[in-house]
């Protein structure tokens, strides 16, 4: 309900609840808000505790499953107005307080009284539990509505399936609120209808229902045709099939209901037999006169005798006879034709009733819980307030029962009210309401009340009629201010009051009534003999509705209208003693259309329902309650305090609330529980800022919530992290784990293969051994002599276990460096080392500066830059005239003389034939010696430069002898020397220090080397030649 306070709702759709009008004493208003919910489909709408329903006419999807479940357990005020709401409330009461339910159903003809009922019996059946036993006893009260409605039922102009019965139904439950049992009461049937129906409108469905049962078998049983024009109680209205109603299925349900509620074959066929009886006995046909009468065809009557096993003469003479007792005599006297069919009448009449309520009986020990259940909810679905043209004593007995309604609604709804107040400590105020207690007293109060007046005149003896009865009236009641009559009104009333004619003024409005048939219908007389013979009959069900019993009492039975009072006695009672709800309901127009709002029509159901007193009633006080816990959950946000969450008891939240929004102090009241809203206005105001303040809430929570999965997905994404990460260290942690235990079996096999390195290879030490033998090699590889260097010997120092392959890898290198630098050689280079190579092969271990001499390169001449000056000179002077070719090699030197060794510098140039030696000054010839004059060369093991030609002087002069020069080239030049001479082998290195020369053709002298610290070449003492040399001549180059 709280939805409907918003601002559009209201607008669009009315307010909810009719205690939040405005202006609730318009009438307008009221009728305005009904419209606007009834054109949008809304058909409910509360007044406080109230139900107001509005037939629609149509089918509305508001009754399936999920709506059920929708207001299941939920606040009334949570949800939209419901009769499923009424229903869940009485429900939950009845469980949550222990305290019995009655839910009033009240309305016009059509108004959905029976439908409302229905529907909360759905409710009640699909929230409680289920068990076999249970959904046994559901499956129960809900057949009972089928039977009832065929034997209560009727099509009239107002509802093709009108209740033309009161009906009290008790739902019993047991402690977990599951059905055990039901009880139903029935309250004035319209039995007249029985035997006579107005134009438009039909018996009740069961005739219908049987002669369409489409079984001829059983219909040839009961002697019946399918015809319902052949039977005088079906045809008058004119209207025995109605489009909306299917018979035949309905007879269908009615069977199948009956077998569920337990009615044995013979049971259903008893039952049958009587309606089949009724509608025989109302083809009877009498003809005679004021005096006697006589049936015009006796096989009518016999027919209707036999279906329920009665002699078929007793009836026919019960029908048109009576036994009256005379001082004590009893007399049979014949009955005049029209009593003839007034008794006829009045025995279909009884017999139906009586039927109808055995039927309730039946249905009510089908339906007994023999455990004795205390919780109830108790279902009235009785007629409205009814007022037509013309109003009867079944009119006066239905408004009645409604004036009795009505006070019991205004005493309940001011008791509760008042309860209310006194239990949340507010104080009492009074309220102004029309007290119908006076309208009930005139007409129930014992020896003065209309009901009274008329059971005395119906036992009055002497001449009694119904004007007899409206003159005692007037005579009793006249001066009543809520009766009227035609005797007792003024000149105006009068006009519109017959003389037959009282007007009683009601709570809901002023019902004129017409006496006719006031007496005859309170005296309900059927006569003697139709009573007996219906207890005679062998029919089970008239026999226990006609007991025997009844015709041995003396006693007068009651009269119809002091069994009505003492049943609506009993019913107020009943409903006293429980917590009632209320539902209203209206028809919103007479053609049973849905869609059309029929204002006047409406407008006057509002009145007979006495809905703006109820609305009055309940607005006195406050417009709104709620408890302090709903209120504050509801309007919290509308302050800086309360908002978003209060801390203290409720009703300080609530107090602080209404203060920020403040609440006016005559406008609201703080009960114990509740707060009391006393206009609407505050309460729609309240509604409006809350509707505003949405949107910004809106944002906030919106904010929040995005924030909230933000976080939750900041949250799930660092938890992944913080796994990945995990994960990843564990996975790193594992791999250095492995690395560290690896490296450790490599230290371990490292150590163990270093202490057993010098044992043979083994699975101890191959580990190391190859590691030594790797780390060997990338070292080699590392320092490695230069490739283009092959002077340079250097080489690693192996470890043990590599020497060998050490000194191969070695040898290796070498050679493949000797390799690659022989490869590098020109033709040139090759000859020049093969003079080297020479050089060494004469002088390598031999001659102590040899070794220095391996690294300066061999040249075409060792002349310096001045003295290779000469050498134009020299040719042209020297070499020229001796017709030498083009010097060889040239170097300088010192010449020797043999007879004094007095030193000369001199070129000693090689020619390819000869060694031609020259002034060093001025290149002039000093000697010619061709190579054929050379003997030998020697020279000495030591460092020095001396080199000692050996010449061939025989044949020569004298004076001739052998060349001693010294010079710095001396390896160079001997070896030059030596192979373009061709005297290799000539060559002598003499190892002893000591060679000799000859001087001329016949001396010979000496030159003696010795090694010393310095050099030097002098003469000695001894004539010889004395040559100081180091042991390593440095060299001059
Ligand atoms: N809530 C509803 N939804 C749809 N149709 C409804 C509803 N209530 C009533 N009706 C229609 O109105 C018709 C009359 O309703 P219902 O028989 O309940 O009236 P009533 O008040 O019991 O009348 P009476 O006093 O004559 O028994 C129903 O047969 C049904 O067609
Ligand atoms: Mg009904």
């Amino acid at each position: 309900m709280e939805r409907g306070l918003r601002a559009s709702v209201r607008q669009h759709v009315g307010v909810d609840d009719f205690v939040l009008l405005e202006d609730y004493r318009s009438e307008d208003a009221f009728l305005d808000n009904l419209r606007k919910r009834f054109k949008r489909g809304v058909i409910y709408t509360y007044i406080g505790s109230v139900l107001v329903s509005v037939n629609p006419y149509r089918t509305l999807p508001i009754y399936d499953r999920e709506t059920i479940e929708k207001y299941r357990g939920v606040n009334f005020y949570e949800v939209e107005p419901h009769i499923y709401a009424t229903a869940d409330t009485a429900y939950r009461s009845l469980r949550g307080e222990g305290t019995n339910q009655c839910i009033l159903i009240s309305g016009e003809s059509g108004a959905g009284k029976t439908e409302a009922s229905k529907k909360i019996l759905q409710y009640l059946a699909a929230v409680s539990t289920h068990s076999a036993e249970v959904d046994r006893v559901k499956d129960r009260l809900l057949q009972s509505n089928p039977v009832l409605e065929a034997f209560g039922n009727a099509k009239t102009t107002r509802n093709d399936n009108s209740s033309r019965f009161g009906k009290y139904m008790d739902v019993q439950f047991d402690f977990v609120g599951a059905p055990v049992g039901g009880h139903i009461l029935n309250y004035l049937l319209e039995k007249s209808r029985v035997v006579h129906q107005s134009n438009g409108e039909r018996n009740f469905h069961v005739f219908y229902q049987l002669l369409e049962c489409g079984d001829s078998q059983f219909l040839g049983e009961l002697a019946l045709s399918s015809e319902p024009y052949d039977y005088f109680y079906l045809r008058q209205g004119e209207c025995t099939r109605v489009s909306s109603i299917n018979d035949q299925t309905e007879f269908k349900v009615v069977k199948k209901a009956l077998s569920v509620l337990g009615f044995r074959k013979d049971a259903i066929k008893a039952l049958f037999s009587v309606v089949a009886f009724v509608l025989h006995l109302g083809n009877a046909e009498f003809t005679g006169d004021e005096q006697k009468s006589s049936l015009k065809d006796k096989s009518q009557a016999e027919t209707a005798a036999k279906l329920i096993g009665c002699p078929g003469e007793s009836l026919a003479t019960a029908l048109t006879n009576r036994t009256i007792e005379a001082r004590g005599d009893k007399v049979l006297t014949t009955l005049s034709c029209e009593q003839a069919f007034y008794a006829r009448d009045a025995l279909a009449k009884a017999v139906y009733s009586r039927v109808f309520s055995w039927l309730v009986m039946q249905l009510n020990s089908s339906l007994e819980n023999k455990d004795q259940s205390e919780a109830l909810i108790g279902l009235l679905d009785i007629y409205g307030f009814e007022i037509f043209q013309v109003n009867g004593f079944e009119q006066f007995c239905i408004n009645y029962c409604n004036e009795k309604l009505q006070q019991l609604f205004i005493e309940l709804t001011l008791k509760s009210e008042q309860e209310e107040y006194l239990s949340e400590g507010i104080e009492w105020e009074q309220v102004d309401y029309f007290n119908n207690k006076v309208i009930c007293d005139l007409v129930e109060l014992r020896h003065q009340g209309i009901i009274s007046v008329l059971d005395e005149e119906c036992v009055r003896p002497g001449d009694v009629n119904d004007l007899t009865f409206l003159t005692k009236m007037n005579k009793l009641v006249g001066k009543h201010p809520h009766y009227l009559s035609h005797e007792t009104a003024d000149y105006e009333a009068r006009k519109f009051l017959g003389r037959e004619d009282f007007q009683l003024k009601h709570y809901a409005g002023n019902v004129t009534y017409n006496i006719k048939g006031f007496i005859d219908k309170n005296n309900d007389l059927l006569f003697r003999n139709l009573k007996e013979a219906m207890s005679v009959a062998s029919n089970p069900i008239l026999q226990a509705t006609f007991p025997k019993t009844e015709l041995q009492s003396q006693k007068r039975p009651p009269t119809a209208a002091t069994q009505f009072k003492d049943s609506l006695a009993e019913l107020m009672t009943i409903l006293m003693s429980k917590q009632p709800s209320y539902v209203r309901c209206i028809k919103p127009n007479d053609d049973k259309k849905g869609g059309v709002f029929d204002e006047p029509i409406i407008a006057h159901q509002v009145k007979y329902l006495g809905l703006m007193e109820n609305l009055r009633v309940r607005r006195a006080g406050f417009a709104y309650r709620r408890s302090y816990e709903v209120f504050l959950n509801r309007y919290k946000s509308l302050a800086q305090e309360t908002w978003p969450n209060w801390h203290d008891s409720p009703k300080e939240g609530v107090k602080t609330l209404v203060s920020s929004l403040g609440y006016l102090p005559e406008s609201y009241r703080l009960g114990k529980t509740k707060i009391f809203i006393r206009f609407p206005r505050t309460l729609f105001d309240t509604e409006d800022l809350l509707q505003n303040r949405k949107h910004g809430l809106a944002t906030i929570i919106q904010a929040e919530v995005r924030m909230h999965s933000t976080r939750q997905r900041f949250l799930r994404m660092k938890l992944a992290v913080t796994i990945l990460a995990c994960h990843w260290r564990r996975k790193a942690a594992r791999r250095l784990l492995l690395k560290r235990r690896g490296a450790v079996a490599v230290v371990r096999r490292f150590i163990i293969g270093f202490m057993n390195r010098k044992e043979p290879r083994n699975r101890n030490n191959e580990f190391f051994l190859d590691f030594v033998y790797q780390s060997f090699l990338h070292n080699i590889k590392r320092s490695l002599p230069p490739m283009n260097s092959i002077l340079d010997k250097t080489w690693p120092a192996a470890p043990p276990a590599m020497r060998e392959a050490s000194d191969r890898l070695r040898d290796i290198y070498f050679r493949l460096r000797c390799v690659a630098y022989c490869r590098s050689f020109t033709p040139e280079r090759k000859a020049i080392m093969q003079v080297k190579l020479e050089a060494s092969q004469l002088f390598k271990g031999k001659k102590h500066s040899y070794p220095q001499s391996v690294r300066i390169p061999f040249r075409d001449s060792a002349l310096s830059s001045e003295q290779k000056q000469l050498m134009p000179a020299i040719e042209k002077m020297a070499l020229s005239p001796l017709g030498e070719g083009p010097p060889v090699f040239s170097f300088p030197c010192t010449k020797y003389d043999r007879h004094g060794y007095k030193p000369r510098d001199r070129i000693l140039v090689l020619t390819d034939k000869s060694l031609v030696l020259v002034d060093a000054k001025n290149g002039k010839l000093k000697q010619h010696i061709p190579f054929s004059s050379l003997q030998g060369i020697s020279v000495s093991h030591l460092a020095d430069g001396v080199i000692i030609f050996h010449l061939n002087t025989s044949g020569k002069k004298e004076k001739e002898g052998d060349l001693i020069v010294d010079t710095d080239h001396l390896i160079e030049a001997v070896v030059k020397i030596a192979r373009t001479a061709d005297k290799m082998n000539a060559v002598t290195v003499d190892p002893q220090g000591r060679i000799e020369h000859k001087i001329d053709g016949k001396k010979m002298g000496a030159v003696v080397f010795v090694s010393g610290s310095d050099f030097s070449i002098v003469k000695a003492k001894d004539g010889s030649l004395e040559v100081r040399s180091a042991r390593r001549r440095s060299l001059v180059l």
